[in-house]
């Protein structure tokens, strides 16, 4: 059996699933097709709530969304998808009372649509009841549940084609990030920071985002991964999370102790030299929690000055440093997540870790162009031999951001 998936999505394929399904639920044309990627972080895990640095990069997998008007003046916007049988439908004017406290009543995938438009016209100056009733359908090739940012997809889709289609200020990428993080968070429930969003809306072809998650400050830092011979294998272990649930947000809480034992606003305000003087007021746990933010954001300091200075075939050793502190320190991994990241690497990865927000998702390995089979048969060899389920193996290339098709 092979486990190994390289085809790149067909993104036209995808759009037109959205537009049949469009067509079949609504029984109209949409007016267009928009679409948003989900992401990979190559590094700079957790550091994103704390103010850190993170360097993720879109990838070619991406949800499109079809939208039409609605040309009845009706103020209600209905939403669709490839993976609910139900169509979700509210008045525009009811998502005030619904999120965050009444979230129950709505279908849990058509939080993230509706809690975009809801968060949208917040945000915006615009006088709601100028906007149109709206209707839009999903279809995506993000797997869901691997740490790519299906969420964020669906988000960063819904937002640039509401924005466009509602006319609404503010119309930048970064506010809309914003908008897609506050859906997150309080329309899902899920205590996320903003890196996903400011991927899956900012990323470019080619090159990662470098992004100050204090200032929002973004540099596109250029990957050159096939002038080196490399490509970004993923190995996605099948184990799904929720991070509404459990553990990220303990492990986000545990941040903010350490941060407000130290006095700081954020850790990112802590250097590694302050961390002896931490371990006198903290509990070990915490201790650990901190240490990991704290060395993983100069770990992405260093992957961008060394992808500057030496390419990325330097960076091996930064990405294997970081998965054993997100394993030790932080306690994120699991076992599907470890084996993945020592197969790929006793198959001569260059480096690999696990990626996203942990406790299942997805590990990814930078690989030589001809060690790919290699990497996939370690790592389907050692799920067998460990009796984990087959993972699912494949490459991704870094891409551009949320966009009309
Ligand atoms: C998830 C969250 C992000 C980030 C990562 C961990 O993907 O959505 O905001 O915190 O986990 O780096």
């Amino acid at each position: 059996m092979t486990t190994t998936d390289t085809r790149t999505p067909r993104a036209r394929d995808t759009a037109d699933a959205a537009r049949a399904l469009f067509a079949e639920r609504f029984g109209i044309e949409p007016v267009g097709t928009w679409s948003a990627p989900g992401r990979v972080n190559l590094i700079g895990e957790h550091t994103d709530y704390n103010d850190g640095f993170v360097l993720p990069f879109a990838i070619q997998h991406r949800t499109h969304v079809a939208l039409a008007p609605r040309t009845d003046g009706l103020f209600r916007v209905r939403v669709a998808s490839t993976f609910d049988d139900a169509t979700a439908e509210v008045e525009l004017d009811e998502l005030d009372a619904l999120f965050p406290d009444r979230r129950d009543e709505v279908p849990e995938w058509a939080r993230y649509p509706l809690g975009v438009a809801w968060a949208l016209l917040a945000a915006s100056d615009t006088d709601p009841s100028t906007v149109t009733g709206v209707d839009l359908a999903f279809a995506s090739n993000v797997p869901i549940g691997a740490g790519l940012s299906s969420s964020a997809a669906i988000e960063g889709a819904t937002a640039v084609a509401l924005a466009e289609t509602w006319g609404v200020v503010p119309l930048d990428r970064v506010a809309l990030a914003k908008v897609g993080r506050r859906a997150e968070n309080e329309a899902v429930g899920a205590p996320t920071g903003i890196m996903d969003q400011m991927a899956s809306l900012l990323g470019r072809a080619d090159a990662a985002i470098f992004l100050d998650c204090r200032s929002l400050e973004a540099q596109v830092i250029d990957l050159g991964f096939a002038d080196a011979g490399l490509e970004l294998v993923v190995i996605d272990t099948g184990v799904k999370h929720s991070h509404a649930t459990g553990g990220y947000g303990e492990r986000r809480a545990a941040c903010e102790r350490g941060a407000a034992a130290l006095g700081v606003p954020a850790l990112r305000d802590v250097t590694p030299d302050d961390l002896p003087r931490l371990a006198e007021l903290v509990d070990d746990v915490t201790f650990r929690r901190v240490r990991h933010v704290v060395t993983e954001n100069q770990r992405v300091l260093d992957t961008v000055r060394t992808l500057r200075e030496q390419g990325p075939a330097a960076i091996g050793d930064l990405l294997v440093a970081s998965h054993a502190s997100m394993r030790d320190d932080f306690e994120i991994s699991v076992p599907e997540l470890d084996t993945a990241v020592e197969a790929a690497l006793s198959a001569g990865a260059v480096g690999a870790r696990m990626t996203g927000g942990g406790f299942g998702g997805a590990a990814i390995a930078l690989v030589s162009h001809d060690r790919v089979q290699a990497v996939t048969d370690a790592a389907t060899a050692a799920f067998a031999a460990a009796g984990f389920a087959a993972p699912t193996i494949f490459t991704v290339s870094p891409s551009a951001g949320a966009a009309r098709d």
